[in-house]
């Protein structure tokens, strides 16, 4: 039991008996306490997650007398006497471990959040239904969120559960050398289906104190404090409440070294409803204690800036010209020159709406300060970056900090950011007691970044052969009262706005302006998804008018090697869009002439097919961004992967893992991976642009190598020997010789490693010139995706019946994970199409805020490319991000096949697609 946790329960209250896992427990609780907060916090079983306290995710979900409920909605008093069983029950269970097994093999638990809440849904089930089809399954585990998975690999892996073991279970165990390419089941996996593992919210030092952040009820306000000193006398259990004057070094943070504009807690005057302005420090009950209303704060609203591209518009940050925050712009050619001779041309005008994260896992650690320093646990993605601002923002040397990245329950760029980090920092410091916080739902989905909202006008052109001439692009974007990562979607957009096409001629602006809106920063393809709506609806619209297949247009149009792209850089390798067109090609020709039948016989409902492209640049744009690693091996032959790499349910973890073994020559089996400690680890960069397999997997590769090399020259064996760790020992076999390597014998490191290889990968880019020409990444990842839908005239709904995705990865180093990647994209690009829309102060939970549930999947087919990227490792390049992008062009596209109508505005809900409808005269 977690000694901490059971510290902090209520103290007092009344006893609760029940059975938990076959146990016998008693508690001492108020009655009318969360269950959750009862197994977490008074029991210490945190493998029962909470993600919204409100019966919206289920990722608390456990069985009351064998029935799925959550936690969260029953009172502790409910369960007087009865059997409660959570994650943690299933272990030695058959049922419940074969579960278990089948998730691990089938790629079912990328973050694991929710796994836990899948897993005690799937049991219920299981104990009702030996055999469950695969409706069935989505049925029962329909009431819990997943937002990684696209639920796919759930459904797969449950109703493999419930099968005998069969002989196509995937293999686990790949042979030395072979772990590149394997569907090896991830190294963290056993941890997130047992419910070990540890979350931001799972754990904190003995007697922590908690920490509540004070937020703007306001998008636009100044304000005046009164005395906060004496609502802390007459509070018990509060300890202090903390003010930007409490602030030793940097009130403000931003990602880029020039712009650090976010107050880490507001000085007067607030620009976003949800912005921090006060921390309140003490006991839980006393932070929770306070009403708004309790608290001094004399708050003068304004009117709020909300329109983005209206003119004239009050200054949201001073001395910001017009409210513009950056700027991109690319210019090749003569694209005016070029549309105007262009033989056929098309216009469209896109717009879509913030959109949110919603991981599963709000914000959630602790600091500790230990002497002269400071120890942060904390759910992120860029463990290195907090450590900079942090440090900056106590006034202390980044030495003095050290990240220790919890297990990420999702991020997708909204953990890339800032959050609670210096705020329990501060208080950590300043109280010298260690300091928690776990942000509420709400607060999460309140005060994180958002994907940029957008607005597109853009045109284009091609010749009578129906050869693509010219783009003209503009991009107008909402990025909210902060920079966040906003000149980075002013940067990419620019660049990749033209498609995965070849453009001859190419102009294309974009504009991040302010408004008094929560910040928008970086969300799985930084503004390329909303420019991409725009590129594929002009490619729809040209095929259509020359009287071409839309896939056979793009197949004529794709970049291929030796082609320039629009910042005129020339593509030299792994560049496998047309094979991706040619692996969809029967399917695709088989789901339009499906859709033009199925047409035919019924008039209130329409089928389509639509089809989306997409490339997207691989790391930083334009920038240095490197990845160190490194491989170590200890005096007891203990291997170790130093990982600086943050897996947020990826799987970074694991093919750094696959991919540093082969290089190294020893098994990954053998393999431990430390992930993200600062003091630990050296900086692999954020995970963010789908950077990590690419970048930080050559440094791996490299540091593995490194290693073997070290290895080798110890044994004075040629390059071909085979390493051998048996029990610890490490032997080298050359020829027929066999060379014992004594690594006791070997003087030890600071980490108590005695060899240890590294390896460092930043690939090769150039500036952008005037005109935005020039190599901003070293390589593209490229796809294409199809989708069937079915659009219902009368009600306007659009179902996703079937897609297929091919994509070019380079490499699947881990084809199940790769798969995972797919499907969770486009999840994410289905929500995007279909219902996501965040709007401040209504939308800021998981009721109002819909994300795609079992329900509104359809099945996907994964076809993975492997055109080799010879700077990768073993010719891998990323696919995070790309698998995304397409979807919702695929979806419109196949909306207008469906019925004539040109959806340009997301989320296509259904009045909007009934407007679109009447307006081309369809109903
Ligand atoms: S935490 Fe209980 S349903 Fe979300
Ligand atoms: S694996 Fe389901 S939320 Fe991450």
């Amino acid at each position: 039991m977690d000694a901490a946790l059971k510290h902090s329960a209520a103290e007092g209250g009344q006893e609760i008996r029940f059975t938990l896992n076959g146990q016998a427990v008693t508690v001492s609780v108020d009655p009318l306490d969360r269950l959750s907060d009862a197994l977490r916090y008074a029991l210490g079983r945190s493998g029962t997650k909470v993600g919204c306290n409100a019966g919206d995710c289920g990722a608390c979900t456990v069985l009351v007398d064998g029935e799925q409920i959550c936690a969260c909605l029953m009172a502790c008093g409910q369960v007087e006497g009865r059997q409660v069983t959570t994650v943690e029950g299933l272990i030695g269970d058959p049922d419940g471990e074969r579960l278990q097994r089948a998730f691990l093999d089938h790629g079912a638990a990328q973050c694991g959040i929710c796994t836990p809440g899948m897993l005690m849904a799937a049991t219920s089930l299981l104990k009702r239904a030996a055999a469950p089809t695969k409706q069935e399954v989505q049925d029962a585990l329909g009431g819990v969120l997943c937002r990684c998975t696209g639920y796919q690999k759930i459904v797969e892996a449950v109703c493999a559960a419930a099968e005998a073991p069969s002989a196509d279970t995937p293999p686990t165990d790949p042979d030395v050398g072979c772990a590149v390419g394997a569907r090896f089941a991830k190294t963290d996996g056993l941890a997130k289906v047992t419910g070990a593992e540890l979350y931001g919210a799972d754990t904190a030092p003995e007697g922590a104190l908690w920490l509540r952040v004070v937020r703007a009820p306001h998008a636009r306000a100044s304000f005046t404090l009164g005395d906060l000193d004496a609502v802390v006398a007459k509070t018990p259990g509060l300890e202090r409440i903390l003010t930007a004057a409490d602030i030793p070094g940097s009130k403000a943070f931003g990602v880029y070294p020039h712009i650090k504009d976010q107050p880490v807690l507001a000085e007067g005057l607030v620009r976003y409803r949800g912005e921090a302005v006060l921390a309140l420090v003490g006991s839980r009950a006393a932070v929770w204690s306070l009403a708004e209303e309790d608290l001094p704060i004399a708050w003068d609203p304004e009117e709020a800036v909300t329109d983005f591209c209206a003119e004239g518009q009050p200054l949201v940050q001073e001395g910001r010209a017009d409210n513009v925050l950056a700027r991109g712009f690319v210019n090749k050619g003569a694209a005016e020159a070029a549309l105007a001779a262009s033989a056929l041309t098309s216009e469209i005008s896109t717009a879509t709406p913030f959109i949110e994260h919603a991981y599963i896992e709000p914000e959630a650690g602790y600091a500790e300060r230990k002497g002269d320093t400071l120890e942060v646990w904390v759910t992120t993605q860029a463990p290195y970056m907090d450590r900079d601002e942090t440090a900056a923002i106590l006034g202390l040397d980044k030495e003095k900090v050290r990240i220790i990245p919890s297990a990420c329950g999702g991020g997708f760029g909204g953990k890339l950011d800032l959050s609670l980090h210096p705020l329990v920092g501060l208080a950590a410091w300043l109280t010298e007691r260690p300091v928690r916080c776990e942000y509420t739902r709400p607060e999460s989905m309140a005060s994180s970044t958002k994907r940029h909202a957008s607005r597109v006008t853009a045109r284009a052109g091609c010749d009578a052969d129906g050869k693509l001439t010219a783009l003209v692009f503009d991009g107008d974007f909402d990025t909210g009262a902060y920079a966040s990562w906003g000149p980075t979607v002013a940067d990419r957009v620019p660049v990749h706005c033209s498609g995965p096409y070849k453009v001859p001629n190419v102009l294309a602006r974009s504009v991040g302006r302010f408004t008094n809106a929560p910040p928008a920063g970086a969300f799985r393809g930084f503004g390329v998804p909303q420019s991409a709506l725009a590129h594929e609806a002009l490619l729809d619209d040209l095929a259509e008018q020359l009287g071409m297949d839309p896939l056979e247009f793009r197949y004529a149009n794709v970049l291929r090697v030796g082609d320039a792209t629009a910042t005129g850089q020339v593509l030299t390798a792994s560049a496998g869009l047309a094979d991706c067109l040619e692996a969809l090609r029967p399917t695709w020709k088989d789901w339009r002439a499906a859709a033009e039948a199925f047409n035919g016989a019924d008039g209130r409902r329409r089928r389509g097919a639509g089809i989306g492209c997409v490339w997207y640049g691989c790391g930083n744009t334009s920038m240095s961004n490197p990845s160190t690693m490194s491989v170590a091996l200890n005096r007891e032959g203990r291997l170790t992967l130093y990982n600086g790499a943050v897996d947020i349910g990826q799987g970074s973890n694991t093919i750094m893992a696959q991919i540093a073994a082969d290089a190294l020559g020893l098994p990954v089996q053998e393999m431990r991976v430390v992930m993200g400690d600062t003091a630990l680890t050296a900086d692999a960069g954020k995970t963010s642009a789908s950077r990590q397999t690419f970048i930080s997997g050559k440094a791996a590769e490299l540091a593995g190598r490194d290693l073997r090399a070290q290895i080798l020259r110890l044994a004075n064996a040629g390059e071909d020997a085979r390493l051998v760790l048996t029990d610890g020992k490490l032997s080298v076999r050359d020829g027929g010789e066999v060379r014992r390597i004594d690594l006791a014998a070997l003087p030890e490191d600071a980490r108590g490693d005695v060899l240890c290889g590294s390896g460092t990968f930043d690939p090769p880019t150039s500036p952008l010139d005037e005109n935005g020409q020039g190599d901003p990444y070293a390589t593209y990842g490229f796809a294409a995706q199809i989708a069937e839908v079915e659009v219902d005239l009368d009600l306007g709904t659009v179902k996703v019946l079937r897609m297929a995705a091919a994509h070019d990865v380079g490499r699947a180093v881990n084809p199940t994970l790769v798969e995972g990647q797919i499907h969770g994209g486009i999840a994410q690009g289905l929500g995007l199409a279909l219902m996501e829309e965040y709007l401040p102060g209504r939308t800021e939970n998981l009721h109002d805020y819909l994300i795609p549930t079992f329900g509104d999947m359809p099945e996907i087919e994964c076809i993975l490319v492997e055109d080799p990227e010879p700077l990768g490792p073993y010719g891998a390049k990323g696919v995070g991000e790309h698998s995304l992008i397409a979807t919702a062009p695929a979806i419109f596209g196949g909306v207008y096949q469906a019925t004539g109508a040109r959806l340009t505005r997301t989320p296509a809900t259904p009045d909007r697609v009934r407007a679109a409808l009447r307006e081309a005269q369809v109903v």
